[in-house]
């Protein structure tokens, strides 16, 4: 299998924390890839029509997207149990969530790098910001048992996408009144697999 990759990308590194976990890294070929809706260059366009990555080719199917779809797919292949049957819906909400953080904190990111300065809009950076906070909010007031126990792909979306917004936006101190999601993250982040696939790691 070949997984198209960036490393500053928490979708990828999403993935790359499920291959550690699972026992998968070895099967699996990384190949760099880079860009964004402007710049296709170098994106894994015939097996991604979206030009996004992740992407995950295999031998016995067509290439896989997105981050979503290709962590499940490992997770069977390995039989990670990262989706437990028993609070699945749970679980996939958290990884939504955490998914909805990357999605806005990468918008941020793209705003300043991909448009001319004259044509960003301070505005809508803080409204992603602010979808960032109220998801951070609810975590941590609804969300701390699922942090708790077993190791599930919504801990692993979240750490990956706690680690991206301390690598684009550490200004913004994501940390400040989230006491619970602050410590869990802390602990969450001396994982080895947390720790080898740290943005510059
Ligand atoms: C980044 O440089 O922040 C980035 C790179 C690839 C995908 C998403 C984000």
């Amino acid at each position: 299998m070949r997984l198209y990759d960036n490393p500053a990308s928490p979708f990828c590194r999403k993935v790359r924390i499920v291959l550690i976990e699972t026992g998968l890294t070895d099967q699996v070929e990384i190949v760099p890839a880079a860009g964004h809706a402007l710049d296709t260059g170098r994106m894994p366009l015939s097996e991604n029509p979206l030009g996004k990555i992740p992407v995950l080719t295999r031998a016995d199917g067509p290439a896989l997207y997105d981050s979503r779809v290709i962590c499940r797919y490992l997770d069977a292949l390995a039989g990670g149990g990262l989706y437990p049957d028993s609070r699945l819906w749970e679980v996939l909400t958290l990884e939504a969530t955490a998914e909805g953080i990357m999605d806005a904190a990468v918008l941020m990111v793209y705003e300043h790098r991909c448009r001319p300065e004259a044509a960003q809009s301070p505005a809508w950076v803080e409204a992603q910001w602010s979808r960032i906070t109220r998801a951070l909010d609810a975590v941590e007031a609804r969300w701390t048992s699922h942090l708790a126990g077993k190791l599930t792909i919504a801990q692993i979306a979240l750490g990956a996408g706690l680690g991206y917004l301390d690598f684009r936006h550490g200004d913004r101190d994501w940390r400040a009144g989230r006491p619970a999601l602050a410590a869990w993250e802390s602990q969450f982040a001396t994982r080895p697999a947390m720790r080898e696939t740290a943005p510059g790691a």
